[in-house]
């Protein structure tokens, strides 16, 4: 029950529409995502980042992830979000991993292009569909953290030269986006990704759609985004409602009472983003 995402992103590309990829952490959090996705019949995409397979266990996401599939009767996406390490995700593929991003975007170009290439031949071995990024989101996701760029968008060239070098299946471009939340509202290049879109046959993912408007995102879309990434949005909302809880109940303990309510606040943003990204009744 856990599938690569080639077949869901190429499809999400024919029909216009994208597959949100929910960034979580553990028990609570896949729950909530899986359980909204059943009940939209959306496909879904749970991504981690390295520092949450470290925290909550490669081994219990993916038990806790196909015991969850199975009783829904779900195929769910396991996704390795901004990794780096060519052994570090050899050893999640053996696990069950079937969907991985190299990060290649902070190394020149022949680098990036080195190194992406190495990681596919060895995920396609597995079956495992590979995203690759070029260009660099500014803003912290984890432990990656991305000040300032002097030119940090994707220059389509460069985008059309990794693709036909590498054979990845997806690929993440910098048009603006950030990671975490904005100070104003984020201008996107829509030029460019239509340049990009127009270059690239494959499709593209958008990194940072946390804090960007519904009608920002479903432009992207329009334009050839396949892939949506969320992950500040549902830590916010998890967040923020534990934080208001306790304000007014001091005194509680029962994690099924506070969990409950997180949970449900969370689950309103995932139903909010499977509209935002069209991808309701498509399985
Ligand atoms: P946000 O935290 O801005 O939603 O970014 C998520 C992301 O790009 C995960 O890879
Ligand atoms: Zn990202
Ligand atoms: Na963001």
């Amino acid at each position: 029950h856990i599938i690569n995402s080639s077949y869901l992103l190429n499809h999400a590309r024919k029909f216009g529409y994208a597959v949100p990829a929910f960034n979580i952490h553990n028990l609570e959090t896949i729950q909530v995502v899986l359980t909204i996705a059943k009940e939209l019949e959306s496909p879904v995409i749970l991504a981690g980042t390295p520092g949450t397979y470290s925290y909550a266990g490669v081994q219990q996401i993916i038990a806790i992830v196909e015991s969850m599939a199975a009783e829904n009767n779900q195929q769910v996406v396991v996704h390795l979000d901004h990794h780096h390490d060519f052994d570090d995700i050899h050893n999640k593929i053996r696990a069950g991993i079937r969907s991985a991003m190299i990060d290649g975007s902070a190394m020149p170009l022949k680098e990036n292009i080195a190194i992406t290439r190495k990681v596919t031949e060895l995920c396609h071995y597995y079956g495992c569909s590979v995203e690759a990024e070029i260009g660099q989101l500014v803003g912290q996701e984890d432990d990656l953290i991305i000040d300032d760029v002097a030119d940090p968008y994707t220059h389509p060239e460069d985008a059309r030269l990794l693709v036909e070098q590498t054979n990845i299946d997806s690929l993440a471009v910098a048009i603006g986006s950030a990671h975490g939340l904005y100070k104003s509202t984020p201008k996107l290049d829509y030029e460019r990704l239509q340049k990009i879109a127009k270059l690239v046959d494959i499709p593209l993912v958008l990194h940072g759609a946390s804090g960007i408007p519904d009608s920002d995102v479903k432009k992207c879309i329009e334009l050839g985004i396949s892939k949506v990434n969320v992950a500040t949005d549902l830590k916010l909302s998890f967040a923020e409602t534990l934080k208001s809880f306790f304000l007014e109940k001091p005194g509680s303990t029962d994690p099924r009472e506070y969990n409950q309510l997180a949970k449900a606040a969370m689950a309103d943003v995932v139903r909010h983003k499977i509209m935002t990204c069209g991808s309701a009744g498509r399985i």
